[in-house]
């Protein structure tokens, strides 16, 4: 059994990466963004999970066309950052946790949601931008981290009802582990990518913060009714690569039915993207969660 100190929905725009890497965080373009982030990063530094699942996608990085599981789980002892081009960030290796990633891997599949198993996955800015908005620029990252990557890229990608179904999924994994370290462990986990943005053709720029705002109000409230937006809407409200925000419903689905919202950010201008930074906890007070059924093998 573990203990699940929380859930962050949170953008991944590469440049933000850049900005901190290049020192530019004071700069008059980016100060505002990480002013608005400070609160979130001492609430991450407060709470001193041991890991992190983080639910991103891969950008062509670690998968080209020629492979594309729909869901992958990373059980390696760790995981590089990926070259995109222009040389991997310098930012720390990812060390993973091979022994809760396994458990999860044995009641994922049990639980009839049949991952692939990634022994070997370099991790591009989907995963290592998430961790430095709220870890900053440490000299080793802070905790264990377990990459969950999923198919945004390549049409068809997962329903967000098969998402939150994921998400509920790990949660009975984490509620079942007895691992040498399960009794003192703490779990966050990210859901990671969007929110609304196009990266190209006739609709590149397009930004809509009505959408983005009412999407994390769902997401807090009916998870069940926002996870059946369909793909198409995403394109039409969020734009093309708005797709990514099914993947803050994995991190819903390990959370309670009931949560609490700790902290909520949206800004603009961060590149071409609306940026979005979303702290959800298990409501405080609560003797027991929504029975979800039964636990897998
Ligand atoms: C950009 C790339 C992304 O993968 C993303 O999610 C948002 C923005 C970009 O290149 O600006
Ligand atoms: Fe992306």
């Amino acid at each position: 059994m573990t203990t699940v100190v929380g859930g962050i929905g949170t953008s991944h725009v590469p440049a933000v990466g850049a900005a901190i890497d290049h020192g530019k965080q004071d700069e008059p373009y980016w100060r505002p963004y990480f002013e608005k982030i400070q609160p979130a990063r001492e609430w991450m530094a407060a709470q001193q999970p041991d890991v992190c699942i983080v639910v991103y996608n891969d950008h062509a990085s670690a998968f080209s066309l020629q492979l594309i599981p729909t869901f992958a789980l990373g059980v390696a002892a760790e995981f590089q950052p990926a070259d995109e081009g222009y040389g991997p960030r310098q930012v720390p290796t990812v060390q993973g946790h091979p022994e809760l990633a396994w458990h999860i891997a044995e009641s994922l599949i049990g639980d009839e949601f049949d991952i692939t198993i990634a022994n070997e996955m370099d991790v591009d800015h989907g995963l290592t931008v998430p961790l430095s908005v709220m870890f900053g620029e440490p000299d080793a990252w802070p905790c264990r981290v377990i990459p969950i990557c999923v198919n945004v890229i390549q049409y068809p990608p997962p329903s967000g009802k098969r998402c939150l179904s994921l998400g509920r999924a790990i949660r009975r994994a984490l509620d079942s582990y007895a691992g040498s370290d399960a009794d003192s462990l703490k779990v966050a986990v990210f859901g990671t990518g969007g929110m609304s943005h196009q990266l190209q053709g006739e609709r590149a720029g397009l930004v809509n913060a009505e959408f983005d705002l009412a999407f994390m109000d769902e997401l807090v409230a009916e998870p069940d009714t926002g996870c059946l937006r369909p793909h198409t809407a995403y394109i039409r409200e969020a734009g093309s690569e708005g797709i990514e925000l099914v993947m803050w419903f994995v991190m819903r689905g390990v959370l309670d039915d009931e949560v609490d919202e700790v902290f909520r950010m949206h800004h603009v201008p961060t590149s071409n993207t609306g940026n979005g930074l979303l702290i959800l906890q298990n409501a405080r007070g609560r003797a027991a969660r929504r029975s979800r059924g039964p636990s897998g093998p």
